[in-house]
């Protein structure tokens, strides 16, 4: 694999240049040497970017999990390929060799296989951070159904919705799950949204708690007696190169959560060369991703890149608090471990806590530390690079999304002089621009725009499952000819990049996704709420919390605001999840709105910011005054 690293900064401009020359001559020679195929392309790309179709490697065939997995057996098969760290630190890890990762997803896809799941159905997989998370993800890959993982913080509303949209046969999940001192019902919540869920026919329950569930006969097995039956052999499905491999649903600023798809051999090629390139994997490395695998970072950072490089990889079931903020560092000292990569949100909460936490722990092991999921802040950054890199490992910020698939804009270790808060250089193959709200590009240095990236990668998202006209609409409208990130970027004097933040409705929380609009369409169910507004504001941890604006209907109904605020979030937390809760709930007798009905939110957000003067104009309002009402009553 080793042909494919890029090992100098000179290197990376003569790579990067020829990449974008030539980009399928560069992604065809990745693809060529470092896979395992059945059959090899016809044609390395066909695209439209207006209407939004992408094939890359046509007619190719391969299974991912084959080059996963198989092809590490002759050279590996007795290294590690996962070790699990459970939440609870006395209880002891689990280590699985590459042949026994082949043996367990064999298992786990003859039992899929033997449940009735065929190549092309999908299956939901509702599960806490344990091995068998893993393997039901390959062991989909194995046979050709297409996964979609929800994470399991999503409550039954959600994970119904989720189910419901790509109308899954089968779902796997726990009777629980750890988390820190908390145990999560998982069947219970799987129980309940199954009620609204028709196209479920099997369930299959992973032992992790033992605590007391209902098993619905005929439904529902205990997943452990069948693997003990199944053979630890299979054979893995012959994939065309754009079949689907998995859903993974992120949230749109408006309507339903997107079921972003990705297909089998652009992913494959482009997390594999990713991850390489940004970790500076070696052989031998251990290699810790904390996010949990209900994300994007999750499949492609702790699953599908490092297997595909034949890494050892961590999974993580607990939380960085538990049992104290020693946690990371002290799962680091253990494993040594050699890359270690993580949310800003995470570095800030564990920064504000004492510094003997992590300075009494040997984290030497470590080479390179990264960031994802947020801006990473100026005092987080340090804090991380100086306390846990040791100023001596390179700090890669790396920006990407569940669309792109992988890190399409980050410095590459000892090749890229890093720069705090900036996600700096884009990686082979990628082409970003800056756009002006005309349309325009923004050429030269030292600028801000709307993110863009100009030219297909293998990695991208192929479609959102079931309405391609939306993908279309949200990704390749606005700027026609090129795919909008939906980010906002300044490309400093240097042509680094630095991300500022989302430019539409979409506000990350504690690294998460969050769109406003179906957030208010919670709020608006509660019987005494008229209408409601939310928008970020700066927090000290989270990078961004909650403030909800909500007008109550004249009923009368609504005398106990605390309380009424307590039953908004707690419809918040069932109908989406507890990530979704707001920080400040004010109740307001009306919204700032201009002419046309449409609600002002850049108010909103000064008010919610602390700003008590500079508005900006609001002649256009209908209604000025509230204005002022709403920044004296801020809470
Ligand atoms: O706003 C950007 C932010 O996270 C968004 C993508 O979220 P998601 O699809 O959930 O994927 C998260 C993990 C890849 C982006 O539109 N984001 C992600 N990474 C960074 C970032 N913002 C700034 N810097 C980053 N390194």
């Amino acid at each position: 694999m080793s042909s494919y690293s890029i090992k100098s900064l000179e290197q990376y401009f003569k790579v990067y240049r020829k990449s974008i020359r030539k980009p399928k001559k560069f992604w065809a020679k990745i693809a060529e040497n470092n896979f395992t195929w059945y059959r090899k392309w016809d044609k390395v790309l066909e695209f439209d970017m207006e209407k939004a179709e992408f094939i890359w490697f046509k007619n190719a065939k391969l299974n991912i999990t084959k080059n996963c997995i198989d092809r590490h057996l002759a050279n590996r098969g007795d290294e590690n390929a996962i070790i699990f760290e459970p939440n609870d630190p006395d209880e002891p890890a689990r280590y699985y060799t590459y042949s026994q990762l082949y043996a367990e997803v064999s298992k786990m896809a003859n039992v899929l296989r033997e449940q009735g799941v065929q190549k092309g159905d999908r299956v939901c997989i509702y599960l806490p951070m344990v091995p068998e998370l893993a393997f039901s993800v390959l062991a989909c890959a194995r046979i050709g159904a297409i996964h979609s993982v929800v994470f399991a913080g999503f409550s039954s509303n959600a994970l119904a919705t989720r189910i419901n949209d790509c109308t899954c046969k089968l779902i796997i999940t726990a009777d629980g799950g750890y988390r820190g001192t908390k145990t999560i019902d998982l069947k219970r919540i799987v129980d309940e949204a199954l009620v609204k869920s028709p196209s479920i026919e099997r369930v299959l329950v992973v032992k992790r708690t033992g605590q007391e569930i209902d098993m619905k006969e005929g439904r529902d097995r205990w997943l452990q007696p069948l693997l003990d039956e199944a053979p630890a052999t299979s054979m893995a499905e012959v994939m065309d190169a754009e079949d689907p491999l998995f859903i993974l649903y992120t949230s749109g600023s408006t309507g339903k959560p997107k079921g972003m798809l990705h297909t089998t051999a652009g992913y494959m090629v482009y997390t594999a060369y990713t991850f390489k390139n940004v970790f500076n994997y070696m052989p031998g490395d251990i290699y810790w991703c904390t996010a949990d695998i209900g994300w994007v970072t999750g499949h492609s950072y702790t699953i599908y890149g490092p297997l595909l490089n034949g890494a050892t990889t961590v999974i993580f079931e607990g939380i960085p608090s538990y049992p104290t903020h020693s946690r990371f560092w002290e799962v680091i000292q253990k494993h040594r471990v050699n890359q270690f990569y993580t949310a800003p949100t995470a570095i800030r909460s564990l920064a504000k806590e004492k510094i003997e936490y992590v300075r009494d722990y040997r984290l030497d092991s470590l080479k390179v530390i990264g960031s994802v999921g947020e801006p990473i802040n100026e005092e987080a950054w340090h804090w991380y690079n100086d306390h846990v890199g040791n100023k001596r490992c390179p700090l890669v910020d790396t920006w990407w999304q569940t669309e792109t698939g992988g890190i399409v804009i980050s410095a590459i270790p000892f090749v890229t002089p890093t720069k705090p808060t900036y996600a700096s250089l884009p990686l082979p193959g990628i082409k970003p621009v800056l756009m002006d709200e005309l349309r325009n590009e923004i050429e030269g240095n030292q600028q801000i725009g709307n993110l863009c990236i100009e030219y297909p990668w293998p990695g991208i998202a192929r479609t959102i499952w079931g309405d391609h006209q939306r993908f279309i609409d949200t990704y390749f409208k606005t700027f026609p000819g090129k795919y909008f990130s939906g980010d906002g970027a300044l490309r400093d004097e240097v042509g680094y990049y630095r991300i500022t933040g989302r430019v539409d409705d979409v506000i990350i929380v504690s690294g998460h996704n969050l769109g406003t609009a179906p957030i208010e369409d919670v709020i608006n169910e509660h019987q005494t709420v008229a209408e409601s507004a939310i928008v970020g504001y700066p927090h000290d941890i989270k990078g961004n919390a909650l403030y909800g604006f909500v007008v109550l209907k004249e009923t009368g109904l609504w005398r106990d605001r605390q309380n009424l605020a307590k039953e908004i979030n707690q419809l918040i937390s069932d109908q989406i999840g507890a990530i979704a809760k707001l920080d400040k709930i004010q109740f307001v007798t009306g919204l700032p709105k201009t002419r046309s009905g449409k609600i002002m939110r850049r108010i909103l957000r000064k008010i919610a910011e602390g700003e008590q003067s500079d508005f900006g104009d609001i002649t256009t309002l209908v209604n000025p005054e509230i204005v002022e009402e709403i920044s004296r009553e801020r809470v």
